[in-house]
């Protein structure tokens, strides 16, 4: 928490102690759930807040984090019907600019965030790359790090957000059982959005976000969820209307479709991909968003087309093993038709500069993708990796396994199986680069993050190469 943040806080803190004094009764708003900012625009960017009250609910942006230089401000209303969470999409603001916000109930204000405008024009950009992050299984000291930094102009989640079961590990959780009703994704969501470091993270950066499968269930889809059984668990369409409900109000993302593109001027378009609810045996995309991914591809000017996908692009063949099949077919493995579109999409376009950033297998990867592009996978924030999933220590039984997924697929440059962090992504004119920073340990909330590995993409090469630090 920022000095700002924190000044705020208390002050809304001394507020609501204030206003409980002799009306005990009375009910008064507090902003447990922090704030947050999405998906921005070069004029304006998503706020949200989640404050229990019936009086309307003012919110001010400033150019400064005093807020003398007030830019926008307005009011919105909320209930019970959207669980109380506020949504303002606030337009009129300056391109590739720091913006400061919050919120007021009551009489009551809200801690302040900060955020920042996508610019018309720039020579350079910044970006978290974060997926998988399991509250049970750790704590969100990798988030905090990338709150206290500076230099970033958003986060990007490739999904993972929340998980949808009951396995505490590290930190207990409610509800304490799988989710499955609009309630219990709500209760879920809320917890996740009272995390000291997750409320920094959102507090200090604009996220853009993209769902995986366990915002609803695992391995998801339209169709169903191996994660889900209709006999004890009820239909199918019923948990993912729940789920999707909840996401909607509790995520700093604007409502419809998820899949979407947003640009940073002449330097990169980023396109976000929704890999689960269109997907069907035959199509991980479905047509209309394949469709529109090929134009945006055929269309596009920027020099870098920065592709968020939840789940592997490239394929990956997986070295004989007793413990998983050949190949994951959750992931565009299972859909070959699909890779095969972009990959044609890219050809007919002439286009070497699309890079793939990818979550959802909980270790680190460059990866050479098919003569077309590179692929940058980030690990998981906390969730399972390889050594948890065979509970061995870290470093001993996934050496080997590294060696010979590189030795089975020599478009794998670097691979990383046992450690949780998060990545930072800079791209500039001539490259396109990812680090990777690891916590010490999740079991640890005083873990400490150190960079680890740096790898990047030299314009028009479509290759990855290790960067010495
Ligand atoms: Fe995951």
């Amino acid at each position: 928490m920022s000095g700002v943040d924190r000044r705020t806080f208390l002050i809304a803190t001394a507020a609501v102690a204030g206003t409980s004094v002799g009306t005990a009764n009375a009910a008064v708003p507090v902003f447990e759930h922090g704030v947050a900012s999405g998906d921005p625009l070069p004029d304006g960017v998503l706020l949200w807040t989640r404050v229990v009250t019936s009086s309307p609910v003012e919110w001010e942006v400033s150019g400064d984090a005093e807020f003398t230089k007030i830019a926008r401000r307005g009011r919105v209303s909320t209930g019970a019907h959207r669980d109380y969470t506020v949504k303002v999409e606030v337009h009129g603001l300056r391109p590739g600019t720091r913006y400061w916000y919050r919120f007021r109930a009551d009489g009551v204000v809200s801690p302040v965030g900060r955020t920042k405008t996508a610019p018309v024009d720039c020579s350079a950009a910044r970006f978290g790359v974060v997926s998988c992050s399991n509250w049970m299984a750790g704590h969100f000291v990798p988030y905090g790090y990338l709150a206290d930094r500076s230099d970033l102009d958003a986060v990007i989640h490739l999904g993972d957000y929340i998980y949808p079961h009951y396995q505490p590990v590290v930190r207990d959780a409610v509800p304490p059982h799988e989710l499955i009703t609009l309630q219990d994704y709500r209760t879920r969501h809320a917890l996740y959005k009272t995390d000291p470091h997750l409320q920094r993270l959102h507090a200090a950066h604009p996220m853009i976000a993209t769902w995986d499968d366990n915002e609803s269930a695992d391995n998801s889809s339209a169709l169903g969820a191996i994660g889900h059984d209709p006999a004890t668990e009820g239909p199918w369409a019923v948990r993912l209307a729940a789920a999707t409900q909840a996401y909607f109000e509790w995520m700093p993302i604007r409502e419809g479709l998820i899949f979407r593109r947003l640009r940073y001027g002449s330097l990169l378009d980023l396109t976000m991909l929704d890999l689960r609810s269109h997907r069907t045996p035959e199509t991980i995309m479905g047509v209309r968003q394949r469709d529109w991914l090929a134009r945006g591809i055929c269309d596009g000017t920027a020099r870098w087309r920065l592709i968020g996908t939840s789940v592997m692009f490239s394929p990956l063949a997986i070295p004989p093993n007793p413990l998983f099949p050949s190949k994951n077919v959750d992931q565009w493995d299972g859909f070959p038709a699909d890779r095969e579109f972009v990959v044609r999409a890219l050809e007919r376009a002439g286009e070497k500069n699309a890079v793939f950033l990818t979550g959802d297998i909980h270790s680190s990867w460059a990866v050479d993708a098919l003569g077309v592009a590179t692929e940058y996978i980030t690990t998981s924030v906390t969730s399972d990796n390889f050594d948890e999933f065979l509970k061995v220590p870290p470093r001993t039984g996934s050496l080997a396994l590294e060696a010979a997924i590189m030795a089975h697929n020599p478009h794998v440059k670097f691979v990383e199986l046992d450690s949780h962090g998060v990545s930072v992504l800079e791209v500039t004119p001539e490259e396109v680069r990812m680090d990777w920073f690891y916590t010490s340990d999740r079991a640890n909330p005083d873990a400490t993050m150190h960079k680890a590995h740096s790898w990047r993409t030299r314009y028009d090469t479509a290759r990855v190469e290790p960067v010495l630090f």
